[in-house]
């Protein structure tokens, strides 16, 4: 069985440049910071990067190049998509998708995403499938009802073994690039929450072992606390990844 991790995973989404981004990745590596087993950091960069950045980062200990997005289809003409098996040829072992920025402006639903889901695991890439609710539902306490069913839709057709592959990310959309975090109470109460719901399909063993990041203005002065809830391991960062002596700070904020 896979191990839980604990894992920093930085979201670059379409900003800056190749040399900045050359710049940012060395800036962090250079810290050197030594990962145990358990401890993952990953840096989510814009699909021109990929290969560079892999190829920047070597072999160094669970440090690993992710990529934001794929497409829903296997391969064929869709200009401009990015295929899983593509990200497999250039040796990505993660993928970001069902990012809330993904579902509101590129329309992407549920059985999409489990589309992506499949292609990415029989390509061998952790997909890291974002879920959360926005600012109305949560308002109307309805945010429960909505991630159980993200959750449901996209994942729940997978056998135990591959759910066990795959990483979620918990984003409250009010969270994202607003600066204003959930609570550390708020982002327990859904981790638990959503382990809870993988129980009742799956078992609790199964459960206990899938990591759930938290996202939503991570920032170096909060990790800590939000990574120290029982239920959460790790985060998934934006604006604060773009930053390499804040992203430091965040790496050394996961739980051993
Ligand atoms: P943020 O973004 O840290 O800037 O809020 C998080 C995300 O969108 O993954």
């Amino acid at each position: 069985m896979l191990m839980r991790k604990q894992i920093a995973a930085a979201n670059w989404k379409m900003n800056g440049n190749a040399q900045q981004a050359e710049a940012l990745l060395r800036d962090v590596m250079q810290q050197k910071i030594k990962l145990s087993d358990d401890q993952v950091v990953i840096f989510a960069v814009p699909f021109p990067f990929l290969v560079t950045a892999n190829q920047q980062l070597g072999k160094e200990h669970n440090y690993f190049i992710a990529a934001q997005n794929c497409s829903s289809h296997a391969s064929g003409a869709y200009t401009g998509e990015v295929s899983a098996e593509m990200l497999k040829s250039i040796h990505i072992k993660y993928c970001i998708i069902g990012h809330s920025e993904r579902r509101e402006y590129f329309s992407e639903t549920n059985a999409q995403l489990a589309e992506k889901i499949n292609l990415l695991l029989k390509n061998e890439i952790t997909p890291i499938f974002c879920c959360g609710e926005p600012l109305d539902i949560r308002e109307a306490n309805g945010q429960d009802k909505h991630v159980e069913a993200q959750v449901q839709e996209s994942l729940f057709h997978l056998a135990a073994d591959d759910l066990l592959k795959v990483v979620i990310a918990y984003e409250p959309i009010w969270a994202i690039g607003t600066g204003k975090t959930a609570t550390t109470a708020q982002a327990q109460e859904m981790h638990a929450f959503i382990r809870s719901v993988i129980a009742k399909r799956y078992g609790k063993e199964i459960a206990s072992e899938v990591s759930i990041l938290y996202g939503g203005s991570v920032k170096a002065n909060n990790a800590g606390e939000i990574f120290g809830a029982p239920d959460v391991d790790g985060g998934l960062v934006g604006g604060a990844s773009l930053v390499a002596k804040d992203f430091i700070q965040i790496i050394q904020s996961l739980k051993n």
